[in-house]
């Protein structure tokens, strides 16, 4: 059994991520530098997937194997490879769930990641986002949508042209972006935020929605600061979600103000992401916004991060389990 594997116990990073970006629903994406989680993961004798430890969100994650998202990819992958072997896993989440970050997304991309890494990578990238997208959908009604996991998984932004059979295009984006996070601590269910949604648009919403993302990607790749600006936009996600989220419109208008290229909502919220040009302005704007959730006595948590080009990585890896 040993020639089947590289190693026998990996400890992968995989990163939080940004989608819909506004003007993009269920189809933009970007990775970001942090947070992120962490996942070991041993090859063991036992058959089947055993969830060894939580750490970071124990009273939310489900230990069983069932539920857990990045035990139900890792499910989809090892019925493929119908193995003789067992894996186990410690999943060490550092970002919080129903937060808008992708969190199960990456929790998903991580254990895909580091079993194709241990069996040496028998696995493309795209056979690795069908395998998550099955964890991700836990978290979503069963609707599989894979702007999360694809930054995740590919690193960088990302569209999603179609998930069957995937179909992932990466867009370069400007060197100098940076992105700052705020993510007031409440949460909001991905599920219950879908569901709010209209299932029918107008004609002439629909209209400047895909005007916009498609000048987004035009922006991003010229690079035209002006047209992103113009661009992150969003008619039809944005005026249901926001009221989810205390003084949004106001944390918005005060990112703008302070110099944002774009703000909206990440994902499905709470988390709200502001695009820049530099460190100092995405660190002023995370200051000047969470003042906004100060003053409504709504703690929150900041993060300021360029673009993830990388996406998963290997932190550690050893056959010492
Ligand atoms: N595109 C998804 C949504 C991302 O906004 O519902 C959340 O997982």
């Amino acid at each position: 059994m040993k020639n089947l594997f590289k190693a026998k116990k990996v400890k992968v990073f995989s990163p939080a991520s940004v989608s819909n970006v506004g003007c993009g629903f269920d189809i933009f994406g970007f990775a970001l530098h942090q947070p992120g989680d962490e996942l070991v993961m041993r090859i063991v004798d036992k058959p089947g997937i055993h969830i060894t430890k939580i750490t970071g969100d124990e009273h939310h994650l489900p230990r069983d194997a069932k539920k857990n998202t990045a035990a139900v990819s890792l499910r989809a992958m090892m019925n493929a490879l119908e193995p003789k072997f067992g894996v186990e896993m410690e999943l060490h989440k550092k970002m919080p769930l129903g937060s808008g970050l992708g969190s199960s997304a990456a929790s998903a991309v991580a254990s895909v990641f580091a079993l194709n890494v241990l069996l040496k990578k028998p696995f493309s990238k795209n056979d690795l986002l069908l395998f998550a997208l099955e964890g991700e959908k836990i978290a979503s009604g069963n609707i599989a949508h894979a702007d999360n996991v694809a930054p995740c998984l590919y690193g960088g932004f990302t569209l999603v042209r179609g998930c069957n059979p995937p179909d992932v295009i990466s867009i370069p984006v400007p060197d100098d972006l940076y992105c700052t996070i705020i993510h007031p601590h409440i949460e909001i269910k991905t599920e219950f935020a879908r569901r709010i949604l209209r299932s029918q648009i107008k004609l002439s919403d629909a209209v400047k929605q895909w005007g916009n993302a498609a000048a987004l990607v035009v922006g991003l790749m010229k690079p035209d600061y002006e047209l992103i600006k113009r661009s992150i936009e969003d008619y039809i996600i944005e005026p249901i979600r926001g009221s989810l989220i205390p003084n949004y419109f106001l944390l918005k208008e005060t990112a703008l103000k302070n110099n944002a290229l774009g703000c909206s909502i990440s994902g499905s919220g709470p988390s709200v992401f502001a695009l820049s040009r530099s460190e100092k302005e995405a660190k002023l704007i995370g200051t000047e916004m969470k003042k906004v959730f100060t003053k409504i006595k709504l703690k929150s948590d900041t993060f300021i991060s360029k673009i993830n080009y990388e996406g998963p990585k290997i932190i550690s890896i050893s056959d010492n389990t």
